[in-house]
């Protein structure tokens, strides 16, 4: 079902983009370029109510907190308090670190327990009902981040959030045409109608009074309201009719936790990303580090010859992922050598321009199927004073479990399908997963998800990432590529037709109808099988570039609502 939906979701999306060929002018209106400071989100009201806190004099680190309260009320799709996520910070004076507030298996969780009494993988166990839910980690997340970083008093932080769910966001035409896709699920999972199961049409207002009342409790009480107070107990108790395991220890033991960033160069360029839970840092340098030696913007943008390159480099870090990366505290990972140039190069030892390197000949394995969904939010911010925030949260599916905690006003993720429910084999979506992201009490799932942040010449250069699975890593590689190496504005390089390889399956996947047939035929004739008829959206990335005059450059991404706000 999951891959149907990916593919009807992209249906929906992309019938609303413009073609390639009406994009040029689209883009030109659409540059924004601020003096000071910016917030660029997946909804307009999120990223004004960012710029607002930065305006009161908060930083980069209030405004994210304030902007991930205000998607999870007008970006129900993916925002949340019930979801998990990641920060990579850059402070003005040049710090870096992360914050992994991913979710975690509950304690109760088991390596089978999405197998029948068979082995086989029970279909719809780990993406819908109660089973499906991970511990969420948003909450303590925000937290955490206002403790370290804080500036502003809390409540101001969380109010315009709280005023925005109770005065109502109005429908957008992309958000219409995936409630009214998702309405069959919120009726079926939750056995009662929920406040998004309407005929919601572009123009209409949706209030959130149930939202805001949680939210104020969580303004009021603090962590301790959603882990431990009457939130907690909502959501156990409902949790509990629907099937799952989660308990009130679960909560209470939750914590999100601090991480050293993947760093590495790129040419000048030092990148600094993600590291496991999310494979996201590890890819993006194993990619980057194995077309480094490689003629890169001298074969051209979308040429045949740079998708080639790119994709024999993302077979090879995709092969990588899925058999070494899990939760750092649960497996042991081989990080320094995976992330090393040398190491990139003897992966691309038999890479040749003559033809496709079958992924068969790359790993063990003979699988198709398409890894994670696409339901996640990415945000970019920069301050006046120079501090950098590029964070990623996610639901997982759209709208996450589809289960509603109905007294709380909010959705509860469906994570644990970004584990291997089976590892070494496919499920039934065509997922393969290795051993190191197996399910144990407690652990945290493998992510995609790639916040980025970019210095070049020792200064602040760029801020990205996306939602979209594994196609985050993808885009946010294209999205980097596009900027450096072939001189793209921001939103250019935003809005710039973008490909996908992940090893398995073992295809390019090209967004519909902005690759030409003659390209598509000669990479066809190198071997490579290309697959635009069932392609997902292929990431939906917010960035910001500093400009070399200091300016700031949203690059906020047509494929959604997204928009970038600044001063
Ligand atoms: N749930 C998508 C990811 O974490 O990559």
């Amino acid at each position: 079902m999951k891959r149907f939906t990916l593919g009807i979701l992209a249906i929906l999306i992309l019938a609303q983009c413009n073609p390639p060929t009406a994009k040029k002018n689209h883009m030109v209106s659409r540059e924004v370029i601020t003096d000071s400071a910016m917030v660029v989100c997946a909804r307009t009201e999120a990223s004004k109510i960012g710029i607002k806190i930065l305006k009161e004099g908060g930083n980069a680190f209030d405004a994210m907190i304030a902007t991930s309260f205000a998607l999870a009320v007008s970006y129900p799709f993916a925002g949340n308090i019930a979801g998990g996520g990641f920060m990579v910070y850059q402070t003005r004076d040049g710090k870096t670190g992360t914050l992994d507030f991913r979710e975690k298996a509950p304690l109760a969780a088991s390596r089978n327990m999405y197998l029948d009494s068979h082995g086989n993988v029970i279909k719809g166990a780990s993406t819908l009902g109660g089973l499906s839910v991970g511990v969420p980690g948003t909450i303590d997340g925000l937290f955490q981040v206002y403790k370290k970083f804080g500036t502003l008093p809390f409540d101001s932080l969380i109010q315009p959030a709280i005023d925005l769910a109770k005065k109502g966001v109005v429908v957008t035409k992309k958000q219409a045409e995936r409630i009214n896709h998702y309405r069959k699920y919120f009726a079926m999972e939750n056995g009662l109608t929920i406040p998004l199961d309407k005929d919601w049409k572009a123009g209409d207002t949706i209030k959130y009074p149930q939202l805001a009342k949680t939210l104020e409790r969580i303004r009021d009480n603090g962590r301790k309201e959603f882990y431990e107070g009457e939130t907690a107990d909502m959501l156990v108790s409902y949790l509990k009719k629907h099937g799952g395991i989660i308990t009130k220890k679960d909560l209470a033991q939750y914590q999100a936790k601090w991480r050293k960033a993947i760093v590495f160069d790129y040419k000048d360029a030092r990148i600094i990303s993600m590291p496991p839970p999310s494979s996201g840092g590890v890819c993006i340098a194993e990619i980057l580090n194995a077309i480094e030696p490689f003629p890169v913007a001298t074969n051209g943008h979308n040429t045949t010859k740079y998708i080639q390159l790119l994709t024999e480099a993302e077979r090879r870090a995709f092969a990588d992922r899925d058999y070494f990366l899990g939760d750092a505290d649960y497996v042991k990972m081989p990080i320094d050598t995976l992330i090393s140039p040398a190491y990139a190069r003897r992966r691309m030892a038999n890479f040749s321009w003559k033809h496709a390197t079958p992924s068969s000949e790359i790993a063990h394995g003979d699988i198709n199927g398409f890894h994670e969904s696409m339901e996640t939010t990415h945000f970019s911010i920069v301050d006046k004073f120079g501090n950098a925030v590029s964070v990623t949260t996610t639901l997982n599916g759209a709208y996450g479990s589809k289960l509603y905690v109905p007294e709380g006003g909010f959705f509860l993720n469906n994570e644990m399908d970004d584990f291997s429910s089976k590892p070494g084999t496919p499920n039934q979506f065509g997922l393969i997963g290795g051993e190191a992201n197996s399910i144990q009490p407690g652990k945290r799932m493998l992510s995609s998800m790639s916040p980025t942040i970019i210095d070049r010449k020792g200064k602040l250069y760029m801020v990205l990432g996306s939602p979209g699975g594994s196609t985050i890593i993808t885009s946010v590689v294209q999205t980097f590529l596009n900027v450096y190496e072939f001189n793209m504005t921001m939103q250019q390089a935003v809005d710039a037709p973008r490909f996908h390889m992940q090893w398995l399956p073992d295809d390019i996947q090209m967004e519909p109808g902005r690759f030409s047939l003659s390209l598509q035929d000669s990479l066809h004739k190198l071997g490579y099988t290309i697959d635009t008829t069932n392609a997902p959206v292929i990431g939906k990335v917010d960035a910001i570039l500093i400009m070399p005059d200091g300016k700031l450059e949203g690059g906020a991404d047509y494929r959604g609502d997204d928009k970038s706000v600044g001063y």
